[in-house]
């Protein structure tokens, strides 16, 4: 997190009014050895005021992105720049907030989701866990160009059931028919619900609730851009919220394994490895999984044609790679499916898209070199295969 972020709340209280949060201390500090200074980050307690409040208090953690976008004029749809408004300003636009949440800010950043290292979305992660220790919701807003790969991270890391909803905008705050207000309402209000508790961390975009694992941005401009292919959204909210179903990992609500091995203050960012995505097509050279094995990449996810397809050249640029000790995920450019089998050296992704699988891969290999643990993590963590006839047990 950058050394000027500053943690903002928006309430009557003056004593909650500016807090600055650099490399402070500690709220992680006795039970992380691993993480890294600039992770620990002080969450200020829920003021007075909330506390006594019958309202559930809602963080919006801002990270930037077209939601905070300032555009030219009020019909510059895409002439715009990204991450300029501070969330502060935004929660104070929002009409009715007072009628579904106490809403509190932290700034994160402000820029485009694209501008994000993996290393931040290592510090973002502890701050939304350090923030459900306090606070019944959390909503995040990004850019939605890599909000797959932001959602997941976070729905692989965030160690709290509490509802971390994670939402953006296609068109910046101050166009004419801007879907940024609605948005951030809508997140806020689901967050505040508490209906999605144990499910992990859900994207909501116009008006529809999706599970990060199977979410894909499906449009460059389009405002319902948010699809979850073959399976469909959780549910939807229109003045009520409603929810159809749930992600596999909510079965599991309350048990051991409900958590992630992916517990973030085992580890320090720099453990976070360069992982890549070769794209496969018509008689595709090698040169792209070279360059990434040239670059350092510790595993590479082919996103392959079919069913995981992919050429002879990238076949034998694949088996070079796996020679080094390099571990392949196998997943598909057609925009959904299953992948199956696998072999020595590569696992399949089963219906893990490439940027997803990508990002499973990263948090694997930080927690482990071991190929058969990874490919029991994609198995476990990453498939969520549900087995009725082992529900009640
Ligand atoms: C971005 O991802 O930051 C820009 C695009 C968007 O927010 O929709």
């Amino acid at each position: 997190m950058s050394s000027s972020s500053v943690f903002r709340k928006i309430s009557v209280s003056l004593l909650a009014l500016v807090l600055l949060v650099t490399g402070m201390n500690a709220a992680f500090a006795a039970d992380a050895p691993a993480a890294s200074a600039s992770s620990e980050v002080k969450i200020p307690p829920v003021p007075f005021a909330f506390k006594s409040s019958p309202l559930p208090n809602v963080m919006v953690i801002a990270t930037g992105g077209t939601l905070a976008g300032k555009a030219a004029d009020e019909t510059s749809f895409q002439n715009y720049r990204a991450g300029t408004f501070l969330m502060e300003d935004l929660v104070k636009q929002l009409p009715d907030k007072n009628k579904i949440a106490d809403v509190s800010v932290y700034q994160f950043g402000n820029k485009g989701s694209g501008g994000y290292a993996i290393a931040d979305l290592y510090d973002l992660s502890l701050v939304v866990d350090q923030a459900l220790k306090l606070y019944d919701g959390v909503v995040v807003t990004t850019g939605t160009d890599t909000m797959e790969e932001i959602g997941y991270f976070l729905d692989l890391t965030v160690q709290s059931e509490k509802p971390v909803v994670i939402t953006g905008a296609m068109r910046p705050w101050d166009v004419i028919g801007t879907d940024g207000p609605a948005n951030l309402y809508n997140a806020i209000k689901l967050a505040g619900s508490g209906k999605t508790t144990w499910f992990g961390t859900v994207l909501m975009l116009n008006d529809m609730i999706h599970a990060v694992r199977d979410v894909t941005k499906s449009n460059a401009h389009r405002m319902d851009t948010f699809q979850t292919p073959i399976m469909g959204a959780l549910g939807y909210i229109d003045e009520e919220i409603r929810i159809y179903r749930a992600p596999a990992r909510a079965l599991k609500a309350g048990k051991e394994d409900w958590k992630t091995p992916f517990d973030l203050k085992k580890i320090a960012k720099k453990d976070l490895p360069i992982v890549g995505i070769a794209y496969n097509g018509q008689e595709m050279t090698g040169g792209a999984i070279r360059g990434l094995v040239a670059d350092g990449a510790k595993g590479i996810v082919t996103a392959g044609t079919g069913a995981g397809g992919i050429s002879s050249l990238m076949g034998e640029a694949r088996k070079e790679a796996i020679g080094k000790g390099v571990i392949f995920v196998t997943t598909t450019r057609t925009g959904s499916g299953t992948m199956y089998g696998g072999g020595e050296g590569i696992i399949a992704g089963d219906s893990l898209n490439a940027q997803h699988a990508r990002i499973l891969l990263i948090l694997a290999l930080a927690f482990s070199d071991d190929f058969e643990t990874i490919k029991g993590w994609f198995e476990g963590v990453g498939t969520q295969d549900i087995d009725g006839s082992k529900l009640a047990s």
